[in-house]
């Protein structure tokens, strides 16, 4: 495992406020990766579907729709999801308020590339690659083993219970997801929860993300093209400012927030469990010259030291098995050590045929 940066790690935030009228050449992307705004000619339709929790939950309609969202989008927005209104705004405004503070303060929970966890400002320790227009806390949540509070931010005062009660809504709000997916794929309730190892074994991280306004925004990202590598994702988004981007066909379809909704999304261990079936789709961030955008990612992922492989009860002649299992933690080192690239990770676990 390597155990420090290639490079002095620069907040992004800081260079944001030293009032710079030009994107450092570290940031600026080659022209095929630049953002795309809306770029409607496919015909598809270019709204990530918007789904009720009460119209979904063990109801067949609902998870036909769930089932259509899954494996058209990877991406969904949900509404009456359970987790507190009020708690959401609070959460997102107690990260908000981490991240206006001194550098030197934040510079305390500096991450380093063995673990992620804390304040950093890159993902990949390959040297020299082209960096994103953003700052980031990165946290472990489950299993409850590995929870550490004290490398968690202190201020502002309330923030660790914060973090402790939001996690602990969308933990609840993420059971309920997998069981629906697995009866979405027709499985029993129960079962791609066992496929992940079970309830009690499973891992989640948080990562809040601080995008700084830019003053060149078509010249960079704020999160480049990535899938997520583990098994759902749930995006508290900053409902003033968009920027988080789906691919869809050839274009980009950024998303537009419905009040009090959290984004769902389909990670690369959902895509292997299904068998394909369940898509873990692209997505990047944009950012602008005009407002700074916060977000708050909680990535749920399988248990991290079993063999996570496509599930039994969907292999059928015509469609054996994609892909290859691997643990996650094998995964997510990967990952790691590169930083985001589009889909290549998942992609490399095709079994050949
Ligand atoms: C991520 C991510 C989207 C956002 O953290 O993996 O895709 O809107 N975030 O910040
Ligand atoms: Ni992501």
């Amino acid at each position: 495992m390597v155990a420090s940066w290639p490079e002095p790690i620069v907040s992004v935030q800081t260079l944001s406020q030293a009032g710079i009228s030009t994107v450092p050449n570290r940031y600026v992307k080659p022209v095929h990766q630049r953002p795309v705004y809306n770029s409607d000619q496919s015909g598809l339709d270019m709204e990530v579907p918007v789904l009720d929790m009460r119209d979904v939950w063990r109801k067949p309609e609902g998870l036909r729709r769930v089932r259509n969202a899954c494996e058209e989008w990877g991406f969904f927005q949900v509404v009456n999801h359970g987790v507190d209104h009020a708690l959401m705004e609070s959460v997102r405004g107690a990260w908000r308020e981490f991240f206006d503070l001194p550098v030197e303060v934040k510079r305390k929970y500096a991450n380093s590339p063995d673990t992620y966890e804390g304040y950093g400002s890159r993902v990949g320790v390959v040297k020299d690659a082209k960096l994103d227009w953003s700052d980031y806390f990165f946290l472990n949540y489950l299993p409850s083993s590995i929870r550490n509070p004290s490398k968690w931010p202190s201020q502002p005062p309330k923030i660790r219970e914060l973090i402790e009660e939001y996690g602990e809504e969308v933990r609840k709000l993420c059971e309920r997801l997998v069981e629906t997916l697995s009866e979405s794929l027709g499985l029993e309730p129960n079962h791609l929860m066992k496929a992940f190892g079970g309830e009690d074994k499973v891992g989640a991280n948080l990562r809040a993300n601080f995008y700084p306004k830019c003053p060149q925004p078509h010249l960079t990202l704020g999160l480049s093209s990535h899938s997520d590598p583990g098994g759902i994702t749930i995006v508290l988004p900053d409902e003033e400012v968009a920027g988080l981007q789906v691919r869809r066909g050839d274009c980009w379809v950024t998303i537009k927030s419905v009040p009090n909704a959290l984004i769902v999304n389909i990670g690369d261990q959902v895509q292997i469990l299904s068998n394909g079936i369940y898509k873990s789709v692209e997505h990047q961030v944009v950012v602008n010259s005009g407002m700074d955008r916060v977000s708050l990612a909680l990535f749920y992922n399988p248990r991290s030291d079993i063999p996570i492989g496509p599930v039994k009860a969907l292999l059928t002649k015509d469609r054996p098995a994609l892909y290859k299992p691997i643990r996650f933690d094998e995964y997510r080192l990967l990952i790691r050590q590169k930083g985001p690239s589009g889909k290549n990770q998942v992609d490399s676990l095709l079994a050949s045929t």
